[in-house]
């Protein structure tokens, strides 16, 4: 079963709340919150006052993607403001244990990103202990990248390694995921698919959109 995690970074601002609930309505099983600080990324975007204001909206688990510096100081406050899943990048942290014990004490899902240029051996020892991999297949920093056509390779790889070793880990992918995309990574082994501007566009409804990146998933 293919999971959609809906990134609420493509979706408008002005009407968060019903935004959610609508993509709620229609099926994501996942609420992805993208936060961004201006330093790991070149892009700012919300933190936990907004992730606490909009849990009331939704019973969905929140997944919510730190692409920050230092993210040990601010495991705490996603985590009181209602994270079900938090996810630090490789690259953010010499301490990747330790942040992801911290995650844990907070009995939270504990996730690991890795960027596209980041080996996947760099995961090797920390999979014992994480809930969730994710692997970028854009640069983070932005919606509505194109998916960098080499992940595929890097994804089944990934999946491999944890199907290896029988961890039970999700593997979710994140950065230009649509309808065409998807049946690849589906097919290399990605099981949550995060999608933003698929999901949360003008040409079409947020159900429709969601309908169809289901269907393609297949
Ligand atoms: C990118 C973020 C993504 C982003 C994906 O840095 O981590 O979650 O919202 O957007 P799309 O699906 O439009 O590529
Ligand atoms: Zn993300």
């Amino acid at each position: 079963m293919i999971k959609i995690s809906s990134s609420i970074l493509a979706s408008d601002f002005a009407r968060l709340g019903e935004q959610i609930k609508e993509a709620d309505d229609a099926g994501a099983d996942y609420i992805h919150v993208d936060v961004m600080d201006g330093h790991f990324v070149p892009n700012l975007t919300i933190g936990p006052v907004v992730v606490s204001w909009i849990r009331p909206v939704t019973k969905k688990p929140f997944d919510v993607h730190l692409m920050i510096e230092s993210p040990e100081k601010y495991i705490d406050d996603f985590a009181n403001a209602g994270a079900d899943i938090i996810t630090v990048q490789q690259e953010a942290t010499v301490h990747l244990h330790r942040i992801v014990e911290q995650i844990k004490g907070f009995n939270k899902k504990a996730g690991v990103a890795i960027n596209p240029a980041t080996p996947i051996g760099t995961l090797e020892e920390i999979l014992p202990f994480i809930d969730l991999v994710l692997v970028m297949t854009v640069n983070p920093g932005f919606g509505g990248q194109s998916f960098i056509q080499t992940m595929p390779q890097k994804i089944a790889a990934m999946r491999k390694m944890i199907d290896a070793r029988k961890f039970d880990i999700e593997l979710e992918v994140d950065g230009g995921i649509n309808a065409e995309t998807a049946p690849t990574v589906v097919a290399a082994g990605a099981r949550v698919l995060v999608a933003g501007s698929a999901i949360f566009n003008k040409r079409e409804s947020i159900t429709q959109a969601m309908q169809r990146l289901r269907e393609s998933a297949k």
